[in-house]
């Protein structure tokens, strides 16, 4: 899809068809929904009137000018409430609007990339969220579908028409952003979406490699003798009842500046996530594929952070492995000798991210990091504490949650706070070795961050636990159905604010 960005008058426009929008409740129309009403003849009123369309949110009317204006449709999208409205509904009224206007068929359509006089928000935020939420919302997987492609119904072109000369360059660039971070949004869902036998660890480290040579990383894949000769016993453990070999991806991206802060971030990659011996239900199993959503949004970030050249410096790390039962898989009891030197009993071959975690947490600390963030499918507890939609967050740092907390309200990915008391440590003693990996049923997510703290050591660190989030059970607004790519905007956000405030 190309998205293009002109001057123009929208209502002059030649096009399949015009996008336009409306306040629920409100008579008066928005300056770009008037022009196309005079343009029409009065063909919007005429709907108004009607009482076909109010605009409540995401509500569509699709109006046939039949030659009245030199586009053939226009599409008046309803955005609910004026007192409502926030960025993350445009983003889904324009999304419901794309995906409206591809169902019909419609390869190509325009509208202008603010709502002129809206003052709540600016027109470079509006321009972003526009051609994020266009993006987003058109996104489908269909890299394994080999019958019947022509039915595959696709937008080509989008125009974004505006009369404003002296903004355009401003929103060139916001548009520019957009389609940067949305690149990385498609990265990370569709590597998601793939099974686990088209995305083993080696495979994932080929998509990483190609990711840093198209976009001049540094990049390093250590091996299992690698990872054996440094000691990260944990993530070998979990390794070890697969053939498919461990991998531990690590993308730098380093700007000439001296001086700039260094952020890790670390991404769980459980290319399949079985179980192990402590062998999951078989029901919904399949699903166990999206548990590497925390390192595929780690390379998303990774590319749009060097793509928006931010200035900082970003280590990527991404264990990656898979977790299989066999006779050489590691067993419930089982010691393990992890890379910091902790020692850690196995109750559940289940609870293998912190295992792998804990590696990249120890490993992370060379690079003496102003802040850590890990992006995980950590605990099956955190869907049931928090849904499907948010993210749970944990961390040792207030500063860097806030910087979290403003992220998630800038891009709309939900997140919410759990505690880290001490007392949560308790459920983790061992009475045979340094720490056990699993705390019991009670507060499961939070004994989850509170196993990866003791290897974070004293470095400001935040813990997404993104198992609700990563998988969208049903199309939601700019979601569709199936993997979300949840992390990459939420960090993308944060590493842009960086600067800001610090
Ligand atoms: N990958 C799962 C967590 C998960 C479950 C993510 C469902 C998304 C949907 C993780 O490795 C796991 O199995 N965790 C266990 C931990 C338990 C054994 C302490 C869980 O949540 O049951
Ligand atoms: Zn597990
Ligand atoms: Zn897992």
């Amino acid at each position: 899809m190309k998205v293009i960005l002109q001057r123009g008058r929208l209502e002059a426009f030649p096009s399949e068809a015009v996008v336009a929008f409306h306040f629920e409740g409100e008579t008066k129309l928005l300056r770009e929904t008037k022009a196309m009403d005079k343009a029409s003849g009065g063909l919007i009123s005429e709907v108004m009137q009607s009482g076909d369309f109010r605009g409540e949110l995401y509500q569509p009317a699709l109006i046939y000018t039949k030659g009245a204006t030199p586009a053939k449709r226009i599409l008046l999208m309803g955005l609910g409430k004026r007192r409502d409205f926030h960025l993350d509904k445009w983003r889904g009224t324009v999304s419901e609007a794309a995906r409206f206007l591809r169902d019909k068929g419609v390869r190509e359509f325009s509208l202008c990339p603010y709502l002129r006089g809206e003052r709540k928000i600016s027109p470079e935020d509006f321009s972003q969220g526009l051609v994020e939420g266009i993006y987003l919302g058109l996104y489908q997987f269909n890299e394994f579908k080999t019958e019947e492609r022509e039915k595959i119904k696709e937008v080509e072109k989008v125009h974004l028409v505006t009369p404003d000369e002296e903004r355009i360059s401003h929103i060139k660039k916001a548009v520019d952003v957009a389609e940067i971070i949305s690149r990385a949004v498609y990265l990370a869902r569709d590597l998601v979406s793939r099974p686990a036998n088209r995305k083993t660890p080696s495979m994932l480290a080929q998509v990483a490699k190609e990711v840093a040579e198209n976009n001049g990383l540094r990049w390093k894949v250590l091996n299992m003798e690698e990872m054996k000769a440094l000691g990260m016993g944990a993530l070998l453990a979990v390794a070890s009842g697969s053939h498919e070999s461990p991998k531990f991806i690590i993308l730098e991206y380093k700007p000439p500046k001296r001086g700039l802060d260094t952020v890790v971030v670390i991404g769980k990659a459980i290319t399949f996530d079985s179980g192990g011996l402590s062998l999951k239900p078989s029901e919904n199993m399949d699903k166990m594929k999206h548990d590497m959503g925390g390192g595929a949004a780690t390379i998303g970030v990774v590319q749009a952070a060097s793509q928006l050249k931010l200035p900082l410096h970003l280590v990527a790390l991404i264990p990656a492995t898979e977790n299989l039962p066999s006779g050489s898989a590691y067993r419930p009891g089982d010691i393990l000798n992890s890379l910091s030197g902790k020692t850690i009993e196995v109750i559940s071959t289940d609870a293998e991210g912190r295992l792998i975690l804990a590696d990249a947490l120890a490993y992370s600390q060379r690079t003496k990091p102003k802040a850590i963030i890990d992006l995980a499918t950590l605990t099956g507890a955190c869907i049931i504490a928090l849904g499907e939609n948010v993210t749970g967050m944990m961390g040792n740092d207030e500063e860097l949650k806030a910087r979290v907390r403003k992220a998630a309200n800038r891009t709309g990915e939900k997140v919410w706070e759990l505690p880290l008391w001490e007392e949560y440590e308790e459920q983790l003693k061992s009475e045979v070795a340094d720490i056990k990996n699993v705390g019991g049923r009670p507060a499961g997510t939070i004994t989850g961050g509170a196993f990866l703290k003791k290897f974070v050591g004293e470095y400001p660190w935040v813990h997404l636990d993104i198992a609700g989030p990563v998988w969208a059970g049903k199309d939601k607004p700019y979601i569709p159905k199936g993997a979300t790519g949840v992390g990459v905007r939420l960090v993308v956000q944060l590493l842009r604010d960086w600067k800001v405030g610090s």
